[in-house]
């Protein structure tokens, strides 16, 4: 055999392999594609920012309007605040400690370097923690977050998973003219993924002091093992 009819007869065994592992592999594309269709929208990370509490408060519960056994709630829209924690096939994730922190009616933070401190609610707990049981579903009594200068209305939060590293994100209100302008939030690029972390701060029917729900569920790009 000469040299091109030898590079003619490789030409056709790699195309033929080619073809070979195209009719082999659609099926398998297919499968994959449809597996895809079913996973969520991973939530997005977002910076942990400066403000975690850097002495945290002796009452770490998820009630953040009473402090320890105080009489005196915070001031403040009381907001419920749920969601469940999902592996990226929608799964819930148990044992996940779910923490919160964020500005009180004053746009204060439970944080030495924040600003205007003497103005502090100090019925505010400014900071809360939930385990999820098997359910995935975290709660948290809290208020609605303020503006302070520089970012839109937020909600931090982290995620932590035994033998993870920490998760962190945040969360938003729904309707707030300054999310257009919020340079943490627009760092999100992908639309859909930033649309997954705005949420309603909706009336809870037939409250009388205007209490408010919002939903947030986090979709983690992982299943935690055991
Ligand atoms: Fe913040």
């Amino acid at each position: 055999m000469n040299e091109s009819a030898l590079l003619h007869t490789r030409r056709h065994l790699l195309a033929g392999m080619t073809i070979g592992t195209a009719a082999l592999a659609v099926p398998g594309l297919f499968s994959i594609s449809s597996l895809f269709a079913e996973e969520l929208m991973l939530t997005p990370r977002q910076t942990e920012g400066p403000f975690y509490p850097d002495h945290l408060p002796l009452d770490t519960d998820n009630d953040l309007i009473i402090v320890n056994d105080d009489i005196t709630p915070a001031v403040g829209e009381i907001t419920h605040l749920s969601g469940r924690i999902l592996d990226s096939k929608g799964n819930p994730i148990r044992d996940a400690l779910v923490e919160i922190w964020q500005v009180d009616h004053n746009g204060i933070y439970l944080h030495s370097g924040s600003n205007n401190l003497a103005a502090r609610d100090r019925n505010f707990q400014g900071f809360g923690r939930f385990l999820t049981g098997s359910s995935g579903e975290y709660y948290f009594r809290t208020i609605k977050p303020t503006l302070y200068p520089g970012r839109t209305r937020h909600i931090h939060f982290a995620i932590k998973i035994k033998d993870r590293d920490k998760w962190t994100t945040q969360c938003y209100v729904k309707g707030e003219p300054q999310n257009e302008r919020d340079f943490v939030l627009k760092g999100i690029t992908d639309l859909k993924a930033r649309e997954s972390v705005i949420v309603d701060f909706s009336p809870v029917k037939g409250s009388r002091i205007g209490e408010l729900a919002a939903r947030f569920d986090i979709v983690l790009g992982f299943t935690p093992e055991g």
